[in-house]
């Protein structure tokens, strides 16, 4: 019999539903985005946005799917790190729909979820991931029955210091893909505080240097550029250091700035010159969706784990190495 596993997602901005089958296949993967027109990202706001459209979302997953709610045997959803009010919307939809389905629940850590659906995707085993999104920018590798974040930011995510370097540029949200595209118009290099700290980094800087140079008239090509080639340079330096060390022969980019071509472009660079295999993942996996909590689900039910809704409360600082992978071991 196959098991079809509902994963909800709603950690920060976007909800997502997906449905994915153990034999590792999307059968549909649905979600929308909250984009505030001024300002950044409210979490009271993004939860009712989850809970305002999180019913239809789910409604349209199930019937892209082609299945009803009573062929679905299993409810996954992402439990942490992310927005608390977020996330406990998301969460009271889970167990909701498992009480009333009477089906098993998984709570999903969803940084791992990220990492499974790009080896799902990829057929790679152990690989090196950089993980890059709005509100996250680490390099993670499996060791010891967990994923150990090797390298992360110390303060803002990437992607984060693009949106809010976009937003004082006069840009929309989100602001990434944006900026990659006006950075293609620019060629002169300014310096950019290059902040890797061990093996870890620093956004916040870069972004205060970035808004200076345009109060000092640079041309907004030439520091989506300068910012570009700086900020990726440096996550990709941690991301060589951890290849080095762990020895591993993959290399995966995940995320929802794993869209971007010039990162994309200085991994590739990276995974040459150590001989490794490289991975983007596709844009409609890479950002934060459903599929990947659905899949993780599978992968933990599957482990043997599954979860009380008496000791489901959310996590919002959950740490990707804060969990035993059972799957793996
Ligand atoms: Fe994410």
């Amino acid at each position: 019999m196959v098991l079809i596993c509902l994963g909800l997602e709603g950690t920060a901005h976007s909800f997502g539903a997906g449905i994915v089958t153990d034999d590792g296949k999307v059968l549909s993967n649905e979600w929308d985005m909250l984009k505030p027109t001024h300002g950044g990202i409210h979490p009271r706001e993004a939860s009712r946005h989850h809970s305002d459209l999180g019913p239809s979302i789910i409604h349209n997953a199930l019937e892209k799917a082609g299945i009803n709610y009573n062929d679905i045997n299993l409810i996954a959803f992402s439990r942490g790190p992310g927005l608390g009010p977020c996330l406990r919307t998301t969460a009271t939809m889970a167990r909701t729909l498992s009480l009333k389905l009477d089906v098993p629940l998984v709570d999903v850590n969803h940084c791992v979820a990220h990492i499974e659906i790009g080896c799902l995707e990829s057929s790679f085993e152990d690989p090196v991931t950089v993980y890059v999104s709005g509100g996250n920018s680490q390099v993670i590798a499996y060791a010891g029955g967990r994923f150990r974040t090797f390298g992360e930011t110390l303060d803002i995510a990437i992607g984060n210091m693009l949106d809010v370097l976009g937003r004082e540029l006069g840009m929309g949200f989100p602001a990434g893909p944006i900026v990659e595209k006006i950075a293609k118009q620019g060629s002169n290099y300014h310096s950019l505080p290059y902040s890797v700290k061990g093996m870890d980094l620093s956004y916040s800087g870069m972004l205060t240097a970035a808004k200076k140079l345009f109060s000092e008239g640079i041309s907004i090509p030439d520091i989506c550029f300068s910012v570009q080639e700086t900020a990726f340079g440096m996550i990709a330096e941690i991301a060589e250091r951890a290849i080095a060390h762990t020895k591993k022969q993959e290399l995966l980019l995940t995320g929802g700035v794993a869209r971007n071509n010039r990162l994309t472009e200085i991994l590739e660079g990276v995974s040459e010159r150590h001989g490794v295999q490289f991975h983007r993942v596709s844009p409609s996996l890479a950002g934060d969706q459903g599929a990947m909590i659905a899949w993780n689900g599978i992968l933990q039910f599957k482990a043997g784990r599954t979860i009380e809704i008496s000791d489901s409360q959310v996590l919002p600082k959950w740490r990707t190495d804060e969990q035993d992978i059972l799957w793996r071991a």
